[in-house]
């Protein structure tokens, strides 16, 4: 079998092009005779590809110059306990949990401090956003949390909470860069890159200045304070020196595709596809909430755990392969992320209204 059309929720797709990029380079990357693996994370050839990694995000996502992007380590995981250990200053947070890796968030701020849950929409099983316009936002928070794109439930927050002038920090993993962002509206934003950004073992974070300080919890390690790696510009240890060239060629290749509109415009274009297939099935039903879904992951089910099995099966035989759901909800999940082609998706449609006849 030749390339599969992948569609995991993460580690997940790359675009073709950055990879045949990154073989070609793999000896010896622009006449240093050497790999960018085997390359000191001080030397000059490296710090151009951090910096120019850097600049492209910047102009991507239009930061403004008050906030600063950190390249860090330890995934997602690690923000959830970085963020309270930072931000925490008045030990009160309120969480909005609206999946697993928000209510993860919300236990680990548990250990720091008050972490209110303001809202949750598990009693459906996480399959819609709750209404953010009016919560009992604590007087006290240091700031509110959201996971934005939920990517096990594939729900998506279309409109940002209503804060009442609280900090917002949001972690963005699963839709980051698939459409433009205002980063001025949120305090901190940070994405494990493994979904639409790059290779695993690496989260960027854009942080607002004025946030990062010495005054952090006591007992904080140097290596999960902000200000650490924001005053030795992502350097202060060896970085994932390979993940951060490959994420700036993606960085590259987005810039090409005409930048976040017109990457949004095909996200738009791609998931419609699938969402009217699946909208107008006899046989397969998408699990979320119309108006919530996201554009990146789209879980479906048939109603038969066999035919689920089934489909997954002789799916993966075709060549679209990683469609099985996560074990909470079941079923089928399709992440479909940047780097899945259009006909990545429109080949799975084809797949599956042939999966449906056969089944019926
Ligand atoms: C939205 C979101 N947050 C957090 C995580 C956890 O990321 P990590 O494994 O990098 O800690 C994931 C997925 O793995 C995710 O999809």
């Amino acid at each position: 079998m030749g390339r599969v059309y992948n569609f995991s929720a993460g580690p997940a797709v790359l675009p073709e092009e950055v990879l045949k990029e990154a073989a070609e380079e793999m000896l010896d990357y622009k006449g240093t005779g050497m790999s960018v693996m085997e390359m000191s994370h001080r030397s000059k050839a490296f710090q151009e590809i951090l910096d120019d990694a850097e600049a492209d995000l910047r102009e991507l996502l239009h930061i403004p110059d008050n906030y600063k992007v950190l390249f860090l380590q330890g995934g997602a995981h690690q923000q959830f306990a970085m963020i309270p250990m930072n931000l925490m200053k008045h030990k009160v947070a309120d969480y909005i949990v609206t999946g697993q890796w928000a209510k993860r968030a919300y236990q680990e701020a548990q250990k720091y401090g008050k972490a209110n849950k303001i809202a949750s929409s598990e009693d459906k099983t996480f399959s819609y956003i709750p209404d953010c316009s009016d919560l009992p936002v604590s007087d006290d928070a240091d700031y509110v949390y959201i996971c934005e794109n939920n990517t096990i439930y594939g729900t998506k927050f279309k409109t940002l909470p209503n804060t009442k002038g609280k900090l917002l920090v949001a972690d963005v993993s699963s839709c980051f860069l698939s459409e433009p962002m205002d980063v001025s509206k949120y305090g901190v934003i940070y994405g494990g890159v493994q979904k639409n950004v790059g290779p695993a073992g690496m989260v960027i974070t854009i942080i607002r200045e004025d946030l990062i300080t010495e005054d952090v919890l006591p007992g904080t390690p140097t290596m999960l304070t902000y200000k650490t790696h924001a005053d030795a510009g992502s350097l202060y240890n060896t970085p994932n020196c390979y993940c951060i060239y490959m994420c700036g060629k993606v960085f590259k290749w987005l810039k090409k595709q005409g930048g976040l509109e017109a990457m949004k415009q095909y996200n738009e274009k791609k998931a419609k596809i699938l969402y009217d297939f699946l909208d107008g099935s006899a046989l397969f039903q998408g699990t979320v909430v119309p108006k919530d879904r996201s554009l990146m992951n789209v879980p479906f089910v048939t109603g038969n755990d066999e035919l689920d099995a089934r489909f997954i099966k002789e799916a993966a035989a075709q060549g679209f392969v990683n469609l099985k759901g996560h074990r909470s909800v079941g079923g089928m999940r399709a992440s479909i992320y940047n780097a899945m082609p259009i006909e990545g998706v429109e080949k799975l449609v084809e797949f599956m209204k042939k999966f449906e006849e056969e089944n019926r």
